[in-house]
């Protein structure tokens, strides 16, 4: 019975979850079938976990219950978390995992050291340097966007070279323990200069580039799994873990271009190097309040919303499309513009407009709406500061020149909702702010955006054509 179940059920069940992860993240690329995505991938992993608890060479149960109750106690607060800290959430994922696969590849190490052979050695030692650097590099990344660790990167002339040193080093003794399992002096080093190299990777990372390298943490933590998976000579986590990687690190290219930012750098950690972050200027600014708002709003032709960061944290997603609902009704055109890292997390602006039902054919990227802003007669940023920071354009020593940018500056008008004049996560300042054409309507901006929907309910009815 127990072989039929090794040789035959497992594997099957193996193969139906390595079919329902292929589709989740078919499906997860795409916001109408992204539920569907995380759902199938929900099941993928149940029938994973369910199918390896019935191997035979699973002696007994009860630590496996222990993990499985803890687990679930630091897991559920951990789905719990807003909207907001779901990416220092996800970096924390990301350190829990490598840090599982690390734990596992040193008991392997110590269980099988006489007995290991190259191949097996080889996928251990990868195992153990990523999973124990993505462990730090993760824990560094989530204190920063939690904001308990410095924002700002940690420089030092020569960085990229010290770093290159450390992670080399790192490999040599892999490669010493390939040629000799038994030299077990070797392993601790081998971890500890592992942590050490997560920590240097992440510390230099600032503002604008976290995105990038959280996505490059989830590769590493993939690929981590999968070595660990030919480790325990396990095709489920060989195949679960190539996807993880392989999708992290096609997300990080896919990042790095929407950022301009060179893939190399990285890989090696070599971010932010030209950071010359200043004091925030206190110059005049024009401001505006809802009343007047409203009616610009609804003498404009053409509105192109900018969501942010900002509206995630006043959760103003629904007084948004309040909003939109209102001017569609009195005949504005109105379109999102959606830059690829608004927010704290891949898709963050396009989730959260999904949860307020906006209709997805109103939602343009960059590389859609950049062209119709200099024909657009009002934008209106909400909560978004980085990604319409013209200095990505112009200022060559600012920490985000380079990265695309949405030409808010290009529209006859904008109107800015924002409490203060506080920086984005860049933590550089805005000369959208200060243009001629540019008002402040500063205020929480699920309230302000509130008060504007209700001052456009006491502008007198309008005709509409085509109604
Ligand atoms: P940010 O540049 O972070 O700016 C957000 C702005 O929202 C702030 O200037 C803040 O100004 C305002 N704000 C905060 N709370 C608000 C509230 N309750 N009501 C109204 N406004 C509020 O956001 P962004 O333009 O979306 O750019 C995203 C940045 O985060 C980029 O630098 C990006 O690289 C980085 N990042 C992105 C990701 C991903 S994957 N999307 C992950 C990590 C980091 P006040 O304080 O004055 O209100």
């Amino acid at each position: 019975m127990s072989e039929v179940m090794n040789d035959t059920v497992i594997p099957l069940a193996y193969l139906f979850a390595a079919a329902c992860f292929i589709l989740a993240l078919k499906w997860l690329s795409h916001p109408t079938t992204a539920r569907r995505g995380v759902r199938v991938g929900e099941i993928g992993m149940a029938v994973a976990i369910l199918s390896t608890l019935f191997k035979f060479e699973i002696v007994e149960y009860q630590w496996i219950a222990v993990a499985l109750v803890l687990g679930a106690i630091l897991g559920i607060p951990l789905g719990l978390v807003p909207m907001t800290a779901v990416p220092q959430r996800t970096a924390l994922s990301h350190a829990f995992s490598a840090l599982a696969a690390g734990v596992v590849g040193t008991a392997e190490y110590y269980l099988r050291k006489p007995d290991l052979d190259a191949t097996t050695m080889i996928a251990l030692g990868l195992e153990v340097v990523l999973g124990f650097l993505t462990f730090t590099g993760s824990l560094i990344a989530a204190g920063k966007l939690q904001g308990i660790v410095r924002d700002r990167p940690w420089i030092y002339r020569g960085q990229n070279i010290v770093n290159l040193a450390v992670f080399a080093s790192a490999l040599t003794m892999v490669g010493l323990l390939v040629a000799d399992p038994g030299r077990a002096v070797l392993f601790p080093i081998i971890i500890a200069v592992s942590l050490v190299f997560g920590f240097m990777l992440v510390i230099r990372i600032g503002g604008a580039d976290m995105p990038t390298v959280i996505s490059l943490l989830n590769s590493y933590a993939g690929l981590s799994a999968s070595m660990m998976g030919f480790v325990l000579d396990n095709r489920l986590l060989i195949i679960a873990g190539a996807l993880d990687g392989s999708s992290g690190f096609v997300l990080s290219i896919i990042m790095c271009r929407a950022m301009n930012r060179s893939f190399t750098n990285v890989l090696f950690g070599g971010f932010g190097a030209e950071e010359t972050v200043g004091a925030i200027e206190q110059r005049p600014v024009r401001t505006v309040d809802p009343e007047e708002t409203a009616f610009l709003l609804d003498m404009a032709r053409t509105v192109v919303i900018i969501p942010g960061y900002g509206m995630a944290a006043a959760q103003a997603q629904h007084k948004v499309r309040e909003l939109t609902d209102a001017l569609l009704r009195r005949g504005v055109d109105v379109k999102f513009a959606i830059h690829p890292v608004a927010g704290r997390m891949p898709g963050h602006m396009n989730v959260l407009l999904a949860e307020a039902n906006v209709p997805y054919d109103l939602l343009y990227d960059l590389e859609s709406i950049n062209p119709e802003l200099p024909q657009t007669d009002v934008v209106l940023v909400v909560g978004a500061n980085d990604v319409v920071n013209p200095a990505a354009r112009t200022d060559q020593h600012s920490p985000i020149y380079g990265m695309p940018i949405l030409d808010a500056d290009q529209a006859a008008s904008v109107i800015v909702v924002k409490r203060s004049m506080r920086s984005g996560f860049a933590g550089v300042d805005n000369e959208l702010f200060y243009l001629d054409k540019t008002q402040m309507l500063f205020g929480d901006a699920k309230a302000v955006i509130g008060q504007v929907v209700d001052e456009l309910s006491k502008l007198p009815a309008k005709e509409v054509a085509g109604r």
